[in-house]
């Protein structure tokens, strides 16, 4: 086959043609099937697949893929709607939710939040897992004159890397540690202010929840906080590092 042709796929019972290289994702858009995304951001190319709310089925295949990083293949058969993969959905919405500050009422971005989105979308009302004690200790770093960062609420939806290392080419947010215990942070867990952060503030643009905000809005979010000392640690530089 001409790695030009077109490829033929069917989605849900529909069938279009697309270019080589096309994601199940983009394909299903051709189609005006929605499927639910997180860290996939239509203006960045840079999609890691790290959140895999958008996962969807393949015949033929045994795991269920992540549609906004898998490429079609010619007479593909997807189903992006069954009962196992609105299933699988919905525990991954759940995961993100108990490994997230329920804050939502004096948040930032409450009512403007893309997890709060996603979690009416695949009809989460609850969240069965106990919030984690390690992220009680996370830290709100805000070092910086105009961006603060709320670690306890990142989802690791790489965005924010992405614009801070592949469009604005400034390399200050990064993958730090490993496994359950991996966050987007500055390299050594320094406060932004001892980085070379420039305050673009692009990736507050890009984050879907409130782990990145403007500084403007603390004032707003202090108010609204009962003790905000009591689940959180608030440091200011340079002293964020533990002992
Ligand atoms: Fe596809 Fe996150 S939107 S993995």
């Amino acid at each position: 086959m001409d790695s030009n042709e077109m490829l033929n796929v069917t989605i849900d019972n529909q069938s279009v043609q697309v270019e080589p290289g096309t994601t199940i994702l983009q394909a299903a858009k051709k189609l005006g099937i929605r499927i639910p995304t997180l860290c996939a951001y239509q203006e960045l190319d840079h999609f890691p697949g790290a959140c895999r709310v958008c996962v969807t089925e393949v015949d033929g295949m045994r795991s269920l893929v992540a549609s906004c990083v898998y490429p079609v293949a010619n007479n593909m058969v997807v189903r992006t709607n069954t009962e196992r993969v609105r299933t699988a959905r919905r525990m991954v919405v759940e995961l993100l939710l108990s490994n997230h500050p329920t804050e939502c009422n004096h948040c930032v971005r409450n009512g403007n939040c893309d997890l709060q989105k996603v979690a009416e979308i695949t009809g989460v009302r609850e969240v069965r897992f106990p919030y984690p004690e390690y992220q009680r200790e996370s830290m709100i770093d805000m070092s910086s004159p105009s961006i603060v960062r709320d670690s306890r609420k990142c989802i690791q939806c790489h965005r924010c890397v992405a614009v801070c290392d592949k469009v604005q080419t400034v390399n200050v947010l990064t993958p730090s540690w490993r496994g359950s215990e991996v966050k987007v942070a500055p390299a050594f867990n320094l406060p932004l202010l001892e980085t070379n952060c420039i305050a673009c503030g692009q990736c507050i643009m890009v984050c879907p929840v409130g782990a990145l905000y403007e500084k403007d809005d603390v004032d707003k979010v202090w108010k609204a906080l009962e003790d905000p000392t009591k689940h959180v640690v608030v440091q200011e530089a340079p002293a964020i590092r533990a002992a």
